[in-house]
């Protein structure tokens, strides 16, 4: 059923694009305002910590699985124990279900780009309305995301080394010198210290249970952890690669770009005495607010900043794109040009949806909440966490250590010092922490409804997953 598998072209490529699954919306547009909302420096301090230790030893696990299989996520658990196929599985629906609405925000920062240029920046007061008003127009959004969903079919059809390898070569520069070029601007402006106290300085008063919750949530889906897309990743990965050290390069980079988003975003806004808790607007509204005020060249470094959001959206959505179309690859036989196609068709569907509920169709719920929301809460809040738990006990209960300890170590070609430490993180330390802050954002959940939605897919999925797969 397999034809010959596809590979990355070079290991540049494959940090480029595994670097280009984890930096994206999650980091410029999430990060800033999580970290905003849950009190800056001190929300910092704890995220660092969570992504160098839960999340770095989970993306190992997860290259591990991968690689070691040569299978996208849900043959390669199952190719383990078909009991834990529905890991597999729950990633790319999951996946999928992030890809509801991933492309409708994608679309706004393409929206963004030309809107920089056609007067959004003429009149700093109307600048909320404008934002309130695109998204829930009935037809402007959707026409901007089916252009993001277009070029992510446009890649993810061209395949691995030539599509998205090629894509995240190019972009992931570009996208790291346009925030390094914002950060330099956003600095150098009067009273710009004041938003480096706020990022730099922890107010542990801030702190408490939800802190850890948004921190750990946050860890997850910045890295893309959880859902098989760095399994799928991986299982395109040559034997001669140094997983433990292929996932700290991705994570460290993930984790630059998201303090060089807020590096960029605060500065600016205390400069201009803005606030810093301003939820998922954040960047839609006070960062072109910030620009605006700018005048002078703002025009160009508000386009500068949505284009740079557009090219990390990208490279991640693409990643989704691929968990899910590597499954009908490798399990379902399918061409890789068919299972595009038929995701991607898929997809438009999901995402208008999505886009509509914020606007003419927001009075229709599904358990409680608009489409959008029923997207984003099911796997922020649900699917992500679990997964990653998971997956952490799949590598520490499932795997043999002596199979992983070779996986890791390439058969003794390399070293990994710390395999110890790992293991006992893998096995013990992370589906413990994953399981309180788990619970904890199962119960955050309003929407009862939806709660028990989530969880009864889970389950369903776990009994079922062996003969759907
Ligand atoms: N990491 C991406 C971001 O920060 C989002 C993403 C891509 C993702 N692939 C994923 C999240 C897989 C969870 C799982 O925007």
């Amino acid at each position: 059923m397999q034809q010959q598998r596809e590979n990355w072209g070079s290991r540049l490529g494959f940090i480029m694009a595994a670097a280009g699954s984890a930096v994206g919306l999650g980091n410029i547009w999430r990060f800033p305002y999580t970290a905003g909302e849950n009190g800056g420096g001190a929300f910092i301090l704890i995220y660092l910590g969570f992504v160098f230790v839960i999340g770095l030893s989970v993306m190992i696990a997860e290259f591990s699985v991968g690689r070691s299989t040569n299978l996208a996520a849900v043959g390669a658990f199952k190719k383990y124990n078909s009991n834990w196929t529905f890991v597999g599985v729950l990633g790319v629906l999951s996946s999928f279900f992030i890809m509801g609405f991933y492309p409708v925000v994608g679309g706004w920062a393409l929206a963004y780009i030309v809107k920089s240029f056609t007067g959004l920046m003429s009149s700093v007061e109307a600048i909320p309305g404008v934002f309130d008003a695109f998204i829930g127009n009935p037809v402007e959004p959707l026409i901007w995301m089916l252009v993001f969903l277009a070029l992510n079919i446009a890649i993810v059809v061209k395949g691995i080394s030539g599509g998205i390898e090629k894509a995240g070569k190019v972009l992931m520069p570009l996208l790291f010198a346009l925030l390094v070029l914002l950060s330099i601007r956003s600095v150098s402006l009067p009273g710009a210290g004041a938003g480096l106290d706020f990022l730099l300085k922890p107010d542990f008063s801030k702190v408490n249970g939800e802190t850890f919750l948004a921190a750990l949530g946050q860890a997850f889906f910045s890295l893309s952890l959880g859902m098989g897309a760095m399994v799928t990743y991986g299982s395109y990965l040559s034997r001669e690669e140094n997983l433990p050290q292929n996932a700290f390069i991705v994570t460290t980079l993930d984790t630059l770009v998201a303090l060089l988003a807020g590096v960029a975003i605060f500065p600016a806004l205390f400069a201009f005495g803005l606030e810093p808790a301003a939820g998922p607007g954040l960047v839609f509204v006070v960062v072109p607010t910030i620009f605006a005020e700018m005048g002078g060249l703002g025009t160009i470094f508000s386009a500068l900043f949505f284009i740079a959001l557009a090219v990390a959206a990208l490279t991640s959505s693409v990643s989704l794109l691929e968990t899910v179309t590597a499954y009908f690859i490798d399990q379902r036989g399918m061409s890789r040009k068919k299972a595009v196609y038929l995701m991607g068709a898929a997809m438009v569907v999901t995402n208008i949806l999505a886009s509509l509920s914020l606007g003419v169709m927001s009075g229709v719920t599904i358990f409680g909440a608009g489409f959008f929301d029923f997207f984003d809460i099911l796997t922020d809040k649900i699917f992500l966490a679990i997964g990653g738990m998971l997956v952490s006990l799949f590598a520490g209960w499932v795997m043999k250590k002596d199979v992983l300890e070779k996986e890791l170590t390439n058969g003794g070609e390399t070293k990994f010092g710390l395999f110890n430490i790992w293991f006992v993180l893998v096995k013990y330390v992370n589906p413990i922490a994953i399981f309180f802050v788990a619970i904890a954002g199962i119960i955050s959940i309003t929407q009862t409804s939806l709660m028990i939605f989530g969880l009864v897919l889970i389950a369903a999925l776990a009994i079922f997953s062996k003969k759907l797969a």
